[in-house]
C-alpha cells in the first residue's frame, strides 16, 4: 500500500521539483512552535477554544500589530487588522464579498497562477496589466482603466510571485491614486514582504490602509512560518473590516483560528518570529546564490534578473517551449513550472519560474545540471 498522503504535494524518491513554491520541511520550525504551544497550554485559557470573536483573536492582533510596526516603521493599529486562515482564504473572503459573477478584475501578468484559479471560481472576468523591471505597468493600465471599471486591481507588489518584481514606491503611489479616482481596490497580496536578501522593499500597501478605503493588504504566515497554520491577516480601513466582521461565514463559525492565534501569538511575543524570519533570510540568501551559480554554470543561456527577495527565479530560455520542457524534464527527475501557468493569457511561454525555497544549494545544482542535460538532449529546444 502506497503511503498515506499528508502533504498537498508528494514527490517521487529522488525527483528535483525546482517549481515547487513550498517551503522545505527542515525550515519549518518544528521547536519555536512546540514552546509557543506549551506556554498557551500553561495559560490554560480555554476561550481560546471558543469560538472566536469574528475580527479575530483580540490579543493575538495586539502582538501582531506590534511586530508589524516594527516591521513596517510606523504605527499599526490592532483594530484594522482582521485574522484569516491565510493569504488564499483571504482572497477567496474579498471575492465572496466584493464580485459578482462576470465581474471585471485587473491582475499582473504574469500572475500568481493560483489567485487566478480562485479568481475562476468566483467566475471573475481577468483583464492581464503587463509589468516591466518596476513592476505593473501604470500607463498601460490607465489605458485599461479607460475602458473598464474593475471591482479590484489584484498586485503581488513585493518580490512578485513568479516574477521576483518589486513595484517601486511612484508607482505604488500612483496605483492607490487611480484606485482612488476610479473607485477600484487595490487588493495587495504581501506575503513575500518581510523576505529580504539585500535591501528593504518600498512602504507596503498596508500603510496606505489607515486613509484610504480602496486598499487591502493580504498577508500570512506561510512564508514566515509554516503553511501549515494556515494562518494570516488582512489589513484594511474601518469599513473594510466592518464588512468583513460582518459576514455570514464569520456569523457562523466565529473568527478564524482562535487556537492557532493564540499559540502564535506566544512565538510573537518571545521574539521566535522575528528569530525565524532571520534565520529564513540567511538561509533564502544561500539557496538564491546557490541557485544563480548552477543557472551561470549549467544554463549559460538564461536570461534573468537576480530577485532580492521571495522565493523565484524568473526565466527566460529564447526559443524553448517550458510546458514542452516541463513534460521531458520528467524523464530526467526534475521538475519546473512553466510561465504559461502564470499568465491570463498563456503567454510566456519560454519563461520557467525555478524555486529556491525548497531544496539546499546541493540539490539545487544537482536539479540545474538535470535541466540542462534534459534540454541538451533534447531537439527542438
Ligand atoms: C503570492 C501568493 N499569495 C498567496 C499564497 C498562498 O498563501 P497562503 O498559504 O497564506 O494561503 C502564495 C503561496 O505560494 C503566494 O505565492
Amino acid at each position: 500500500m502506497s503511503e498515506l498522503p499528508i502533504t498537498q504535494i508528494n514527490l517521487p524518491p529522488g525527483f528535483i521539483d525546482l517549481g515547487m513554491g513550498n517551503p522545505d520541511l527542515d525550515l519549518l520550525p518544528m521547536e519555536l512552535l512546540r514552546e509557543a504551544a506549551e506556554a498557551y497550554f500553561l495559560a490554560g485559557d480555554r476561550r481560546t477554544l471558543q469560538y472566536g470573536v469574528e475580527q479575530g483573536n483580540s490579543i493575538f492582533r495586539v502582538a501582531l500589530a506590534d511586530f508589524l510596526a516594527e516591521g513596517y516603521g510606523q504605527h499599526v493599529n490592532p483594530g484594522l487588522l482582521f485574522v484569516t486562515a491565510g493569504a488564499s482564504s483571504a482572497l477567496d473572503l474579498i471575492c465572496t464579498l466584493y464580485t459578482q459573477p462576470g465581474d471585471v478584475i485587473f491582475v499582473e501578468e504574469p500572475s500568481y497562477f493560483l489567485a487566478l484559479r480562485i479568481f475562476e471560481d468566483h467566475k471573475l472576468r481577468v483583464v492581464p496589466i503587463p509589468m516591466d523591471d518596476e513592476g505593473l505597468c501604470i500607463d498601460a493600465l490607465e489605458d485599461e482603466l479607460a475602458e473598464f471599471q474593475p471591482k479590484f486591481i489584484y498586485t503581488i507588489p513585493t518580490f512578485q510571485n513568479p516574477s521576483g518584481r518589486t513595484l517601486s514606491q511612484a508607482r505604488r503611489e500612483k496605483l492607490v491614486e487611480l484606485a482612488q479616482v476610479h473607485n477600484c481596490l487595490v487588493l495587495a497580496d504581501e506575503v513575500y514582504h518581510f523576505l529580504l536578501y539585500t535591501q528593504e522593499p518600498p512602504r507596503p500597501f498596508a500603510a496606505f490602509t489607515q486613509d484610504v478605503e480602496q486598499v487591502i493588504s493580504v498577508n500570512s504566515f506561510s512564508k514566515i512560518l509554516a503553511p501549515g497554520l494556515r494562518l494570516g491577516w488582512i489589513q484594511a480601513h474601518g469599513e473594510v473590516i466592518k464588512r468583513l466582521v460582518g459576514c455570514g461565514l464569520l456569523d457562523s463559525g466565529g473568527g478564524m483560528n482562535p487556537f492557532t492565534s493564540a499559540v502564535v501569538q506566544r512565538l510573537i511575543e518571545s521574539g521566535g518570529l522575528k528569530e525565524n524570519i532571520a534565520h529564513l533570510r540567511e538561509e533564502y540568501t544561500r539557496r538564491l546564490n546557490a541557485m544563480d551559480a548552477a543557472l551561470r554554470k549549467h544554463l549559460p543561456k538564461a536570461e534573468y534578473t537576480l530577485p532580492e527577495g521571495g522565493f523565484f527565479f524568473w526565466v527566460r530560455l529564447p526559443g524553448v517551449d517550458a510546458g514542452e520542457l516541463r513534460q521531458k524534464a520528467q524523464e530526467f527527475d526534475v521538475g519546473l513550472r512553466q510561465g504559461a501557468l502564470f499568465s491570463s493569457q498563456k503567454g510566456n511561454k519560454d519563461y520557467l519560474r525555478l524555486s529556491f525555497c525548497y531544496y539546499g544549494p546541493e540539490a539545487i545544482n544537482e536539479g540545474i545540471k538535470r535541466l540542462s542535460d534534459c534540454i541538451a538532449s533534447a531537439t527542438g529546444f
